[in-house]
């Protein structure tokens, strides 16, 4: 029970990475607030949980939107009184080259992948400082460190502009005894990746010295881990989980 009756927040959790973390979460004695656009799968991932976790917080929000981020934040201080964990998990991401991306699709994937991140964690730090504790873990990707695999230019500089976003806020809130630090996962089983079709994962899987991808498991377990107190000493960490893909 490692994060006994913490109140968590978990953006696209109808997703497969943030599905696995509110499992993961729910197990370790979590109360959830799962929040994504999809109103339909949340309330599957809210069936699919334990009895004791049907009763979480669900928000259908839009993570780019400043309103829906900052109404969404009320009402969890609302109901619980307090947020203990962020974990920026929603996330967009495309097959495209370069020559193909138009500046709204640029602009959208900046503003879901690392927008979101600024406008969820700028609302959630303002209330953890005041408490003087807060965990806040953000998902970025393998992309962000090597270009992507198959992913547009846009998405690895978004998930690269995480990666800083998260040491800048790492430095500032430690003073709070708060701890800001990303996971990076490589290529992961998920909707995502399913989209890009069996033939591309067979050869990306075969460029993963573990020769396979990660299951959504792989990245939640790091997500619990940092999310935890026992890692009450690690911020500013960009957690690699990728098999063996990038090693720095
Ligand atoms: N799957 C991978 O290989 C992989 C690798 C590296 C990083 N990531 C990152 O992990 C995170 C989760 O990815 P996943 O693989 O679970 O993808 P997924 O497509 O399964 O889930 C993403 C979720 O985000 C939600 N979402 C998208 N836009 C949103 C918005 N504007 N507001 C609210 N919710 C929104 C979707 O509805 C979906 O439920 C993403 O940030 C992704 O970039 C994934």
């Amino acid at each position: 029970m490692l994060l006994k009756n913490k109140v968590a927040i978990i953006t696209g959790a109808a997703g497969g990475i943030g599905r696995a973390v509110a499992r993961f979460f729910a197990d370790s004695g979590a109360q959830l607030v799962l929040i994504d656009l999809d109103e339909a799968a949340l309330n599957q991932v809210i069936a699919s949980l334990p009895e004791k976790s049907k009763n979480s917080l669900t928000i259908v929000a839009d993570v780019a939107d400043e309103s829906d981020v900052k109404s969404a934040v009320a009402s969890v201080l609302r109901q619980f009184d307090r947020i203990d964990i962020l974990v920026n998990c929603a996330g967009i991401c495309k097959m495209i080259s370069i020559l193909d991306i138009e500046v709204a699709e640029w602009d959208r994937i900046m503003a879901v992948n690392l927008r979101s991140v600024f406008l969820f964690s700028k609302e959630v730090f303002r209330h953890m400082r005041d408490r003087r504790y807060g965990k806040i873990i953000n998902i970025a990707s393998a992309a962000a460190k090597i270009g992507g695999l198959a992913a547009g230019a846009h998405y690895s500089a978004s998930k690269a502009g995480v990666i800083c976003f998260t040491k800048s806020l790492a430095l500032q809130a430690a003073a709070y005894k708060i701890n800001v630090n990303a996971v990076c996962p490589g290529p992961t089983k998920t909707e995502m990746t399913n989209a890009w079709g069996q033939q591309t994962n067979n050869d990306f899987a075969d460029k993963i010295p573990f020769k396979q991808y990660a299951h959504p498991d792989d990245i939640a377990a790091a997500v619990l881990f940092l999310a935890s107190d026992n890692a009450r000493y690690i911020t500013g960490e960009i957690l690699d989980v990728n098999g063996g893909l990038v090693m720095d």
